[in-house]
C-alpha cells in the first residue's frame, strides 16, 4: 500500500509585505533614507508582481533614491551610486526620472555612449519629459566640434550668405543643393522662399539631429 505524503515547504518567518512598507514609510518620514530604501526594496521583492506597487509609493521611492544619489554623488561613491540606480532601474525599467538621472551622471563621468543609451530610454518612457531633452541636447553639443559654434555665431558671415542666397533665388534660381549643410542654416535661408526646392546633404548624423531638437 502506498501512502501519499503532502509536500510541505518550510518557509522562514519573514515580515509580510505591508510590514516592510510600513517600515519604509516610517524611515522615510524620519528622513532616514538608506533604511527607507532598504525596506522599500524588501517590500518590492516580497510582492508577487512589481505592478502591485502604487504610483504614490513608486514616487516616494524615486524621491528616496534621489536623496541617496545626491549624497553618494557628493562623496564620489561611484560604485554605490551606480548600484542604487541600477537596482532601481531593474525594479522599474520605465522610471524615466531615474533613467534620466543615471544618463546625466554617466555624461558627467564622460561616458557619453552609455549616457545616451539611458537618456534615450528615459525619452522613450516619457517623450515629453523636458529634463531628458535638455540632457540629450547637452550631450549633442558636447560632441559637436568647437569651431562649429564660432561659425554659427558669426553674424557677418551668416548675413553675407543670407544676402547672396536671397539675391540668387530672387533672380529665378530655384533649385538649391546644400552640400555639407551642417545644421542646415544655408538651406533654411534658401527655403525662406516657398518656391525654392532645397536638398541638404550632410555627412554628420549629429548636426541635423540638433536642428530637430530645436
Ligand atoms: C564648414 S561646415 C559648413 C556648414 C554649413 N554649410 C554652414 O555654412 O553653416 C562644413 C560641413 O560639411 C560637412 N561635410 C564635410 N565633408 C562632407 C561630405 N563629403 N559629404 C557631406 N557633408 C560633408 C561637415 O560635416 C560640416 O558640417
Amino acid at each position: 500500500m502506498s501512502c501519499r505524503v503532502p509536500h510541505i515547504d518550510i518557509i522562514p518567518k519573514k515580515d509580510n509585505s505591508s510590514d516592510y512598507l510600513k517600515k519604509a514609510h516610517h524611515f522615510y518620514e524620519q528622513s532616514n533614507f538608506p533604511k527607507a530604501y532598504k525596506y522599500f526594496v524588501q517590500y518590492f521583492e516580497s510582492l508577487n508582481s512589481i505592478s502591485d506597487v502604487s504610483p504614490e509609493d513608486q514616487g516616494i521611492f524615486t524621491g528616496v533614491v534621489t536623496k541617496i544619489a545626491t549624497v553618494l554623488e557628493e562623496t564620489d561613491d561611484v560604485e554605490e551610486l551606480l548600484k542604487c540606480y541600477l537596482q532601481t532601474i531593474n525594479l522599474f525599467p520605465d522610471n524615466y526620472f531615474i533613467l534620466n538621472s543615471l544618463g546625466a551622471y554617466m555624461f558627467k563621468l564622460g561616458e557619453n555612449d552609455i549616457a545616451k543609451k539611458y537618456l534615450e530610454l528615459a525619452l522613450e518612457s516619457h517623450p515629453y519629459f523636458l529634463p531628458v531633452k535638455r540632457n540629450l541636447l547637452h550631450l549633442s553639443w558636447n560632441e559637436m566640434p568647437r569651431w562649429h559654434f564660432r561659425m554659427m555665431n558669426d553674424r557677418l558671415r551668416n548675413q553675407a550668405y543670407d544676402k547672396a542666397i536671397t539675391s540668387l533665388i530672387s533672380k529665378g534660381y530655384k533649385n538649391a543643393i546644400d552640400i555639407g549643410a551642417g545644421c542646415g542654416l544655408l538651406s533654411l535661408i534658401a527655403s525662406k522662399n516657398p518656391e525654392a526646392s532645397v536638398v541638404a546633404i550632410e555627412e554628420s548624423k549629429l548636426l541635423p539631429e540638433c536642428v530637430k531638437m530645436y
